[in-house]
């Protein structure tokens, strides 16, 4: 297995994945996506012994910072479909991985890092997560299945006020809110995650298989919403706050949003 921006580890079946960009906080650039999807869409599936895939942040700060901020330079409606489309293909095939994938996330998980961990079928966290969907600050909604996933995990109510106010969720409320699995001492989570694996490794694979795709199947009926969200996020792109919002980002400047 050969990536550019994801580190592997196999060992006793269990695969350990790190997205290795902890300079820029592990944020989703082009090339983390598509070595996420080379590793979903084809080398997991083809690995032998493989009992369930561990994924998670390098360094000690983040899981993953979100979607990477330095790529929406230039970005237009048609570059923000072709963007959500690909960032759902890609999460969905997560979701819909045969064997238990377990997101363990000590630190920032917001944005894409969020949606990347909802995509996941538990989430281990330390005591230093954060989650969030900052994606107003910056002019835009989330676009990798944020919007439909948050409503599915802490309810309608909660990730409204999530998404329009952008305030971030600790570890404790996650758990709370049933956005965390378990919350576990910094540096612990990978640990705890092996150990949920394990325990799953010793119960029947297929049935494991049909349990995830039972599960995923009463989210499914309710796929228009992602379609609505590739189309929405498009249109935020298309406006002039996202470009002040981003560029604002980039610039360590408060962002000045003209509603336009
Ligand atoms: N994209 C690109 N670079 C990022 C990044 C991102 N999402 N998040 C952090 N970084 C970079 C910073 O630019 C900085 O780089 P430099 O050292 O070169 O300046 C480095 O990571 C460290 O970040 P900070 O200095 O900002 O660290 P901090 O501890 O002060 O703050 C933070 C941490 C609160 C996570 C802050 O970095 C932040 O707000 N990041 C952006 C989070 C965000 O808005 N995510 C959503 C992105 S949009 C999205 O994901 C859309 C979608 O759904 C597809």
């Amino acid at each position: 297995m050969n990536y550019k921006n994801l580190l592997t580890n196999f060992e006793d079946g269990i695969l350990t994945v790190t997205i290795n960009r902890p300079k820029a906080l592990n944020a989703l650039n082009r090339q983390t996506l598509d070595d996420l999807r080379q590793l979903f869409e084809k080398d997991a599936l083809e690995l032998e012994g493989l009992s369930g895939i561990i994924l998670t942040g390098a360094g000690d700060k983040s899981f993953v910072a979100g979607a990477d901020i330095s790529e929406f330079t230039g970005l237009d409606a048609q570059g923000g479909l072709d963007m959500a489309q690909n960032g759902h293909d890609i999460f969905f095939s997560i979701e819909r991985f045969p064997k238990p994938v377990i997101a363990a996330v000590g630190g920032y998980a917001l944005g894409g890092g969020c949606e990347l961990a909802m995509s996941c079928h538990i989430r281990v966290v330390s005591n230093k997560a954060l989650f969030g969907q900052p994606e107003v600050n910056l002019g835009l909604i989330p676009g990798y299945g944020g919007t439909q996933r948050l409503i599915q995990y802490i309810g309608k109510g909660r990730a409204l006020e999530i998404l329009m106010t952008a305030d971030m969720i600790d570890a404790q409320k996650a758990l709370n809110w049933g956005l965390a699995n378990h919350v576990v001492p910094h540096g612990e989570e990978v640990k705890k995650a092996k150990e949920i694996l394990k325990k799953i490794g010793k119960k029947a694979p297929v049935a494991v298989s049909k349990a995830i795709a039972a599960v995923n199947a009463f989210f499914e009926s309710q796929k228009d919403g992602f379609e609505q969200e590739v189309i929405e996020f498009a249109q935020t792109v298309n406006t002039e706050d996202f470009k002040e919002g981003a560029s604002a980002f980039l610039e360590k400047r408060k962002a000045v949003f003209v509603g336009k």
